[in-house]
């Protein structure tokens, strides 16, 4: 991954569940993931051999706790903070907030979405675990009231840029050569809709619907292949509420100099370039951040 500016990827998502037996089985049994540690209340998994990439932890409410973002060194996490500082964000901790990360903090940006800025020390060469897994976690997909201000905070603090404008209402922001790390859905209320993992190929979708059927489950959406990042992807509703992507075929953005590109938000090849249609509602679902 080459980092565009401070931040190099996009590193985990912590979240908080009503049920942590059944959102650590569906991250298990369905989607594939590898639970790496658990202490009961909290559990840690990863597609990868990171040590985690998501995170649940039993609570009273479904919410997205923070979402971690990996900068490669302490110059960058001092760059970091030094522009939370002058936006005047509210630092929440100035030690890292998740366990089994050395080096961060973490703060409270626009509509409530807390962030953890940290660098981690990964082992010598990343292998993938099996058939059934993920490459790895590829982006977030959050709403907020105010896309322009979430735009501009993603900008100015952590240096993404913006791969694709939807009118002028939503934006696909990389940090890398992704095409998006997170994308911003501007929407009546403040949700992560969803978190998005890197297939290999349509088939791994594919067996992801077939393991949902075989439960009596169903995709929520898909496959679709989208316009912005042209990803084909699938999409189907966790039990804490959001909604897990999972895609292959994205675009890969090598030119750090790439123009941003304008979709018009009114034709839905935006989102779905071979039918057009978006199943009603199917934007309703996600997790509202944590209130701190
Ligand atoms: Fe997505």
């Amino acid at each position: 991954m080459t980092a565009i500016g401070a931040v190099s990827e996009i590193g985990y998502v912590s979240m908080l569940t009503r049920d942590l037996t059944a959102s650590t089985k569906n991250a298990i049994d369905v989607f594939g993931l590898h639970e790496t540690d658990s202490t009961g209340k909290k559990v840690f998994l990863t597609a990868q051999n990171k040590h985690h990439e998501l995170v649940y932890t039993q609570a009273e409410e479904d919410a997205v706790d923070h979402i971690g973002l990996v900068v490669p060194s302490k110059d960058e996490l001092d760059a970091v903070r030094a522009k939370v500082d002058r936006g005047g964000y509210k630092v929440v901790s100035e030690n890292p907030i998740e366990d089994h990360i050395e080096e961060g903090f973490a703060f409270v940006g626009p509509e409530g979405y807390t962030w953890q800025i940290y660098t981690e020390k990964l082992p010598y060469s990343m292998l993938k675990r099996g058939s059934l897994t993920a490459d790895r976690l590829g982006h977030v997909n959050i709403q907020a009231i105010d896309s322009h201000a979430q735009r501009d905070f993603l900008h100015e603090v952590f240096d993404f840029v913006v791969s694709d404008n939807i009118g002028d209402e939503h934006f696909f922001m990389r940090c890398n050569n992704d095409h998006h790390g997170i994308a911003v859905f501007k929407a009546p209320r403040t949700a992560m809709h969803h978190h998005a993992w890197q297939a290999g190929n349509i088939m791994d979708l594919a067996r992801l619907g077939d393991r949902l059927a075989r439960r009596g489950a169903r995709l929520a959406w898909g496959p679709v292949r989208h316009g912005a990042g042209d990803n084909i992807a699938v999409y189907y509703v966790e039990p804490n509420g959001a909604v897990i992507e999972y895609y292959c075929d994205m675009e890969t953005i090598r030119d750090k100099n790439r123009p941003e590109r304008w979709f018009d938000a009114d034709d839905l090849y935006w989102i779905n370039q071979w039918d057009g249609q978006v199943p009603p509602g199917v934007l309703d679902y996600g997790v509202k951040p944590v209130a701190r």
